[in-house]
């Protein structure tokens, strides 16, 4: 059954679609659709990020924009941000490298939730744009993390398991607020249109 890409929107935790594998996908038309959409979705948000099981869909593809800033360059063997949006699909990151950081990450599947994350400052991805093309880029800062968090919504991972016990704590009540919204609408992820 063909996604029509309007109907997409981000799920909040905690929808199970989050805690889900994400399947490998072969790049179509379908799939580029769901990419833009995937894109908008990501900037109507503000977010840096966005992964198909957060608009509903174990496809294993995500989607990500890391401005460059002050502090950040697209240019360079190891940049930290991007010149536009890119979309990476069927993903794989090797080659962790630079200190482990640690940074308070957000995520649009957890609003109003943000906890310090441990992830090392340097990476490298391999993945397939949207011309069907493997590329490979390594990539440090922010740009590393990102691609870090998204890859980690491929495999079900949420920042909530990477978080200190203390930065879970903290949020508890935020958790507790989003588990009783998604139970009072109770979404059949399925059948939603
Ligand atoms: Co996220």
């Amino acid at each position: 059954m063909a996604v029509d890409p309007a109907s997409l929107i981000v799920k909040h935790y905690p929808d199970p679609i989050l805690r889900r594998k994400a399947e490998t996908i072969t790049v179509t038309p379908e799939v580029a659709g769901v990419a833009r959409r995937m894109i908008e979705l990501m900037h109507e948000h503000e977010g840096i990020g966005l992964a198909g099981p957060q608009v509903g869909l174990s496809w294993r593809i995500f989607v990500s924009y890391v401005p460059e800033s002050e502090k950040r360059s697209a240019e360079g063997e190891l940049p930290s941000a991007e010149k536009g949006a890119s979309v990476y699909i069927n993903p794989v990151l090797s080659a962790p490298g630079g200190e482990l950081v640690k940074f308070e990450e957000g995520c649009l599947s957890l609003p109003e939730i943000t906890g310090a994350v441990l992830r090392p400052n340097e990476i490298t991805i391999t993945a397939f744009g949207l011309d069907g093309q493997k590329f490979t880029r390594r990539g440090s800062g922010l740009l590393a993390r990102c691609w870090q968090h998204e890859m980690d919504h491929l495999d079900g991972v949420l920042i909530l398991d990477r978080m200190t016990q203390i930065h879970r704590m903290k949020n508890r009540s935020a958790v507790r607020e989003l588990e009783a919204e998604w139970a009072a609408s109770h979404p059949k992820p399925a059948n939603r249109r």
